[in-house]
């Protein structure tokens, strides 16, 4: 089990790291908890200690005799985040003061170090501010960009404590190997929607889970990612440059744009193959008779990149309801990837909307069939399977 400790500053958003501790908890880290003297004024530390089910750490030299604390919790941490971090506690950790248990603790820790500032704009735009930050990136420290937005103090603008799911994707990111560190991977994700007239359109089921799941999975293992997305409920995971589309020729333009810098291109987007001829410019009517639209088709978008790659490395789906192996292998060789995903509707625990998913992967030697996952893990599998074809293919 990861130890994670945590450090609290004295910000408003002190209380929002019950959030965070609830997350972590659920997620079986071990959670130790350090907080300054003016974090204490913000939230009691009994609320934190009923959250993780032990002591706080606070700074007040209640050491227990023989072990000296903050060095214990230095050497035990597998991450060591503070949230919130203030303007002060960003500069004292900038230039080395350690005056306070969790600066001292910071300190001593050699274990990968987050910062996840919260202040007024005024003071996170302030340039010694920004000094002192990228004076702490210089040492290694990694930073949980501030959200922009109302402010406790009535101001609008950068400043807000980062959501904590965005936070642990930090968090995971600091700890996590980096096989995929300075690779640049773009992932197609979602549904389109072709339009019929301004109130109708024609899409399907997707709901993009498997697409987010990658491109967070991709981010974790140290890759540049871009995500080309139709529309969806998800939030963007953190640290990735997203584009939305809205129909197959939007998401086949954006891809144009961007995939010749690519080291992996995953197409996990589920394409319109049809769209109607013409969009009607007003609403269609209600009539007596019945409707005929007529569907032109689609670029095949994943074929286009199969003929046009380079060095990229290239991934498509296949989401089937029959004879999965055989019209997924005949996708495989047509569209001339180097990976083909294969999932069938038909199979309990895969398809669009769940977050599990069943699926075999097929390559030019080999067919393996994935026991059920969750999209993340199936995701992790993929991003494995991929890195190796691309080391197969450099030796
Ligand atoms: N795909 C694409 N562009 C399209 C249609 C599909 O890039 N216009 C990609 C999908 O992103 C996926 C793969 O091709 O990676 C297979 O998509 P799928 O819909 O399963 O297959 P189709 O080729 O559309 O064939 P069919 O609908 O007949 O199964």
């Amino acid at each position: 089990m990861k130890t994670i400790v945590v450090g609290v500053s004295g910000s408003i958003a002190a209380y929002k790291v019950c959030d965070l501790l609830r997350a972590l908890k659920k997620l079986d880290y071990d959670l130790e908890v350090i907080m300054t003297n003016n974090a204490t004024k913000f939230i009691s530390p009994l609320t934190i200690g009923a959250l993780i089910n032990k002591p706080v750490l606070l700074d007040d030299f209640d050491e227990e005799g023989y072990q000296i604390k903050h060095i214990s919790y230095a050497k035990k941490a597998d991450c060591f985040v503070i949230v919130p971090a203030t303007a002060n506690i960003i500069g004292k950790i900038a230039n080395g003061i350690c005056d306070d248990i969790v600066t001292s603790t910071f300190m001593a820790a050699t274990c990968p170090k987050l910062i996840a500032p919260a202040m007024n704009v005024n003071m996170y735009d302030n340039l010694a501010n920004q000094r002192n930050i990228e004076r702490c990136k210089t040492y290694g420290i990694k930073f949980v960009e501030p959200g922009y937005g109302l402010l406790a103090c009535g101001d609008v603008g950068r400043g807000k404590l980062a959501d904590y799911q965005d936070i642990i994707t930090m968090i995971e990111y600091c700890m996590n190997p980096k096989p995929l560190k300075n690779k640049y991977v773009l992932i197609t994700a979602g549904p389109t929607q072709e339009a019929i007239d301004p109130v109708r359109y024609i899409t399907n089921h997707s709901s993009g889970k498997m697409g987010y799941a990658l491109a967070k999975q991709a981010f974790l293992l140290g890759a540049r990612v871009t995500l080309i997305a139709g529309p969806t409920n998800l939030k963007v995971p953190y640290g990735i440059k997203s584009i939305n589309i809205t129909s197959a020729r939007e998401m086949f333009e954006a891809v144009k744009e961007n995939y010749h810098d690519q080291d992996f291109i995953i197409k996990a987007a589920a394409v319109g193959d049809y769209r109607p001829k013409e969009t009607a410019v007003n609403k269609i009517k209600k009539k007596d008779d019945n409707l005929v639209l007529e569907l032109v088709k689609n670029d095949d978008i994943l074929s286009y990149l199969g003929q046009h790659k380079t060095n990229q490395i290239i991934c498509g789906f296949a989401m089937e309801t029959e004879n999965l192996i055989k019209n997924a292998k005949d996708k495989f060789i047509k569209k001339n990837c180097d990976l083909l995903v294969a999932n069938s509707l038909k199979e309990s625990g895969a398809g669009f909307k769940g977050d599990t998913n069943k699926v075999t992967l097929i390559t030019a030697d080999e067919i393996e069939e994935k026991n059920i996952m969750t999209k993340d893990e199936v995701a992790k599998t993929i991003l494995y399977k991929l890195i190796e074809i691309k080391g197969e293919e450099k030796c």
